[in-house]
């Protein structure tokens, strides 16, 4: 275990919010983590914990008096081969690096989630999803540490509590148990979802047939659609979708269809009706436009962004003006989907 003392959280943000921790731990096993809530339990007991991954789903309201975790357990371990491939990955390997080993060894089902920023633990926290995918449909397992009691417990997939951007450890355990591997099972067979609107039609424009596109052709065109349309957080600070797509009941979506005829939408059955943040924002006039140091992204309203130089409570504000118009205009309470840590002076 590593530790650091009033350490910059700076490069910890894709947000680039400048807060501190006042202790950042850092380990790179299971034991190693089994030692550090050890020493957190005797020597930081009565302080804060928060666990971090890549950063790329959280927002600093103020420094972190307390203690930061995060995880350098790396590597991807084949389990076995077969016609399901089962690949048990460590929890800070990046995202975006398990995907390519995926699409170069020949493992598929997470092409469409492609360039999706963070770390391999936090995608099974937050169940990310692109392009009609979500990383619950390729895991199996999700091996944790009890923060609290340092034993070991793996949830198998139908104990995580998954739904859209929702796990039992984002909800009714956040905080209790660090994600140390995800075993992911795999097809060794290449089955393009190309139903997403905007992949078919991406695909021809390249020149290539969506009936024989090629798991490489995918994530290329996937990595294509999502650069031209979000914001690089290494060149601007931001945490991709900073709002949930609402999802209305049939009556209210009724409603609203008969004020605003172009409205996009997804039905989702007896679940309801989900609508883009977005498309929501847009029409109250907020793409583009900036409060302060924060504005909301030119090319994809439901992103917002940091124009440099913005704290927190700068980003929050704009969020608060965003939600108020929504909530204004289509009587929508739309909820963030980033993390908010600390609060705002
Ligand atoms: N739209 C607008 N204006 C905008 C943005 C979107 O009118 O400024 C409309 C689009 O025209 C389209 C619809 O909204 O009809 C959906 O847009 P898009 O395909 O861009 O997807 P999204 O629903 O806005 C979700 C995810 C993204 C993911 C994309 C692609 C959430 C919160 N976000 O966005 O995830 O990449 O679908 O599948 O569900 C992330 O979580 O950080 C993220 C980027």
């Amino acid at each position: 275990m590593i530790e650091k003392d009033n350490y910059s959280l700076l490069s910890h943000n894709t947000f680039g919010i400048a807060a501190s921790a006042r202790h950042f731990i850092t380990y790179d096993s299971v034991a190693d983590l089994q030692a550090v809530v050890a020493h957190v339990r005797t020597d930081y007991a009565d302080e804060p914990v928060l666990h971090i991954g890549g950063g790329s789903n959280l927002l600093f309201l103020s420094d972190f008096n307390g203690v930061v975790l995060h995880s350098a357990i790396k590597g991807i371990e084949r389990i076995n081969e077969g016609e399901c491939g089962r690949l048990r990955v460590g929890a800070a390997v990046v995202w975006d690096d398990f995907v390519a080993y995926c699409v170069e060894h020949g493992f598929h089902g997470v092409e469409n989630l492609s360039l999706i920023p963070g770390d391999v633990g936090a995608s099974a926290v937050q169940n990310i999803g692109a392009y009609g995918a979500e990383v619950k449909d390729v895991i199996a397992e999700v091996e944790t540490v009890d923060l609290h009691e340092g034993t070991v417990r793996v949830f198998p997939v139908s104990e995580c509590g998954y739904g859209y951007r929702q796990s039992v450890f984002k909800s009714t355990l956040r905080g209790r148990y660090a994600v140390t591997h995800v075993l992911f099972k795999l097809s060794r067979e290449f089955r393009p979802d190309l139903d997403y609107g905007g992949v078919r039609e991406a695909l021809r424009h390249s020149g290539i047939r969506p009936e024989a596109v090629t798991a490489e052709e995918l994530r290329r065109t996937i990595i294509d659609i999502r650069k031209a349309k979000l914001p690089d957080p290494t060149r601007q600070g931001n945490a991709g979708s900073f709002f949930m797509n609402p999802v209305v009941e049939h009556g209210e979506y009724e409603r609203l269809k008969a004020d605003y005829s172009t409205m996009p939408h997804y039905d989702m059955g007896h679940g309801g009706v989900k609508i883009p943040a977005g498309w929501l924002i847009e029409q109250c006039g907020w793409k583009g436009r900036a409060l302060g140091r924060a504005a909301v992204h030119d090319r994809q309203a439901l992103v917002l962004v940091n124009r440099g130089g913005a704290t927190g409570k700068d980003i929050l504000d704009l969020c608060e003006a965003v939600r108020t118009d929504v909530l204004k205009k289509f009587g929508i309470a739309i909820q963030p989907e980033v993390n908010f840590i600390g609060t705002a002076s």
